[in-house]
């Protein structure tokens, strides 16, 4: 069966059907996912009842994994998952969930704010792909923007303003806006921030889409008030309802998006209920700015 697309989303985003994502791909499978991102920037795979190791595969068939290393608070020993996942559940080792006031839980609160995945490496994610292996009986939705619509619609002197910004991106800065800022010297040296280009085009569309992420903190150059007044402008702007496609999960669903193309957030839940969701990702091919040194770490 051919692969089809079905936009769901207001100017992009798209169910996929005619592909069992469990089985290894066809040559012709891959350039069609691939033709898809490109377009909708954000697709979803319904009834995908598949493994870790099936994750694995699918995600590989598309590109080299990024590890997930080092990107939650999670110690070595706390892992749930191999470390090529993201482990985006809110559960323990012991498959439990967090406890309310548990740090790990609040750190990964700040996945309720808009974002793109690892905008915080000096090369940062690609694509990401996350599957429901168990939802909430409530909430727990995800909501992705268009970062490309959302450039387009700005006005032409704003596009000019933004076209050679660099923002310094660090997860201590996405966590400082939710009152989460009692790191340990050691997260602070694994947390500095990096530079990444606030205006990206994309290799084989050509189009712009604006490169915004509540990690970014700063803008090289700027002042750190006027800096984050203007970035939580442009987010406004580029998260309108216009811009945004709501997912609501079921298990079995496995939604990949292009973090160079959106944003997305989650949405709150039972503290008490599992929300089994697995991440794979896949790596960028470049950094988007040159790196400078930053010394100065909030
Ligand atoms: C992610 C993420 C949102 C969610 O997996 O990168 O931000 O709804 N997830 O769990
Ligand atoms: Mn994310």
């Amino acid at each position: 069966m051919p692969l089809s697309f079905r936009q769901v989303g207001p100017c992009f985003a798209a169910e996929v059907s005619g592909i069992d994502i469990g089985k290894p791909l066809t040559a012709e499978e891959i350039a069609g996912i691939h033709e898809g991102m490109n377009t909708y920037a954000v697709l979803v795979f319904q009834a995908q009842f598949i493994d870790d190791a099936q994750q694995l595969a699918f995600s590989r068939s598309l590109g080299n994994l990024e590890e997930a290393i080092g990107t939650g608070l999670r110690a070595a020993h706390e892992y749930r998952l191999p470390t090529t996942f993201a482990d985006v559940s809110n559960l323990d080792k012991d498959n439990k969930p967090f406890a309310r006031d548990d740090r790990r839980r609040l750190f990964s609160i700040g996945n309720r704010l808009w974002h793109s995945d690892s905008s915080f490496k000096v090369v940062p994610a690609k694509y990401s792909l996350l599957h429901a292996r168990s939802v909430t009986s409530k909430g727990g939705n995800t909501e992705f923007a268009d970062m490309r619509a959302a450039y387009d619609a700005l006005e032409e002197e704003t596009k000019a303003e933004c076209e050679d910004l660099i923002c310094e991106h660090s997860q201590m800065y996405s966590r400082q806006l939710l009152g989460f800022a009692d790191f340990t010297e050691e997260e602070r040296t694994r947390m500095a921030p990096v530079r990444q280009r606030l205006v990206r085009t994309h290799p084989v569309t050509g189009r712009k889409s604006l490169y915004l992420s509540s990690h970014a903190g700063n803008i090289s150059g700027w002042p750190v008030p006027e800096a984050r007044a203007f970035l939580r402008d442009l987010t406004e702007a580029a998260t309108q309802r216009e811009f945004v496609y709501i997912h609501k999960w079921r298990v079995g669903d496995l939604v990949m998006w292009d973090n160079r193309q959106t944003m997305h957030r989650a949405r709150p839940f039972p503290v008490h209920e599992p929300r089994d969701m697995r991440r794979t990702t896949l790596v960028g091919e470049a950094p988007t700015a040159a790196q400078a040194g930053l010394s100065h770490v909030a």
